[in-house]
């Protein structure tokens, strides 16, 4: 990807870049809109990035060319930047204008943008061009942030060019994700547990229906204010502090919606907190009956997951362990996207073929799986232009 968005550098600004960032999109393995609740996430990255290769220049404008959708967008720097066209290009925005808040003087650069993460395929790709472009201005103002305080703005980016009020599971998981572990993060304390996931006989699976339905961002909205009006009804600053006693006594007085959607809350962090248990002790039968419970809940107190999610647990739910299967649930936040599926390594292609086959039976579309380990996050690329290149040969 590195020598590929290089090159294409080179072609659209007649010169090698002088920096190539990656960044990671994530799978969350379990912990769904639990993050602003104040809860637990158990996200691990995955081996697909978002690359940048970019160059200052002598203006005070950026350019940035998209390769996947061969769009360029291109900006004046001014003191206080507004989002524009095209959409993706906000990312970019919003995360300059979180570095020019802390006071940094952000000059002109030219960028190209790779991508091996579907947009909008719920593997948190925003995140990663976000915390792919903070890395990028780190090295260009060589003012590096603290990772947490860079997850930060990267979110706040989020909420205040895209217009959606995430958690900051995304943004932290693509800055501060270690090779071979997945996170187990405190999203109030922000405290992240690494918890190993090297065992060569589990394989994790990501099964994109490559759908996304139209409520997505519009019920992300209304999910979150759903979960502090019950976190106030239970007179608490966040249902991460409310248990499952209390809600039921208090369900009488609470919407039924409102009660349901604070229940997936309150059960999910507990089975996030049992789910990194059980990854450490190697215990994968009790992770998949976790994943399966996940999901259940999801798909009825939540009310996140759409038919195509369903169909792919369901699959999952036929095949049993014995041919293995361990445990898959939908993952983001959901309305289409993908779902994450925890299988034995020998199984892989067995279990594939499974999917892909009973999937296009009951849906008549294809699903595209692949298997990810877990990734580092973020980071400048050791990159040098090949010699021959460099001697304008
Ligand atoms: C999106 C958000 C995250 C999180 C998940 C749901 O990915 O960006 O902050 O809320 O949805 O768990």
């Amino acid at each position: 990807m590195a020598e590929h968005s290089a090159e294409f550098f080179a072609k659209c600004f007649g010169r090698v870049p002088k920096w190539i960032v990656a960044a990671p999109g994530r799978v969350n393995l379990i912990g769904e809109h639990t993050d602003y609740n104040d809860g637990f996430v158990l996200p691990m990255a995955i081996e697909r990035y978002m690359v940048v290769a970019a160059d200052r220049n002598a203006n005070r404008h950026v350019t940035l060319h998209s390769i996947t959708t061969g769009e360029t967008a291109r900006f004046h720097l001014r003191p206080s930047l507004e989002p524009g066209e095209p959409i993706w290009s906000n990312y970019v925005r919003g995360v300059i204008a979180g570095f020019q808040r802390h006071g940094e003087r952000v000059g002109g650069f030219d960028a190209v943008i790779d991508s091996t993460l579907p947009y909008g395929g719920g593997l948190a790709s925003s995140a990663a061009l976000e915390v792919a472009t903070a890395t990028l201005l780190e090295v260009i103002t060589n003012h590096t942030l603290d990772p947490i305080e860079k997850a930060l703005l990267c979110q706040q980016a989020e909420h205040d060019f895209a217009g959606v009020p995430c958690g900051i599971m995304d943004q932290f998981t693509s800055t501060l994700a270690q090779e071979n572990h997945a996170v187990l993060l405190d999203c109030r304390t922000r405290k992240a547990t690494p918890v190993q996931m090297k065992d060569p006989g589990v394989t994790v699976l990501i099964l994109n229906t490559r759908i996304r339905h139209k409520l997505a961002d519009g019920e992300y909205a209304k999910r979150r204010a759903q979960c502090e009006l019950a976190a106030r009804m239970l007179k608490r600053s966040a249902l991460r502090d409310a248990t499952l006693a209390e809600l039921l006594k208090a369900r009488k007085g609470l919407d039924p919606f409102v009660f349901r959607r604070a229940r997936h809350v309150i059960n999910e962090n507990e089975r996030t907190l049992q789910a990194a248990q059980a990854i450490s002790t190697g215990r994968w039968q009790t992770m998949g009956r976790l994943m399966f419970a996940s999901h259940e809940s999801l798909r009825d107190d939540y009310q996140v997951s759409c038919p195509e999610l369903d169909i792919l647990v369901a699959i999952a739910k036929r095949i049993p362990a014995a041919e293995g299967m361990i445990g898959c649930r939908m993952t983001g936040a959901g309305f289409g996207g993908c779902a994450v599926c925890l299988v034995r390594t020998e199984a892989v292609r067995h279990i594939t073929r499974k999917f892909e086959d009973a999937y296009e039976q009951e849906t008549g579309n294809t699903v595209e799986i692949f298997a990810s380990r877990p990734a580092a996050g973020a980071r400048v690329l050791n990159w040098a232009p090949p010699a021959r290149k460099r001697q304008g040969a």
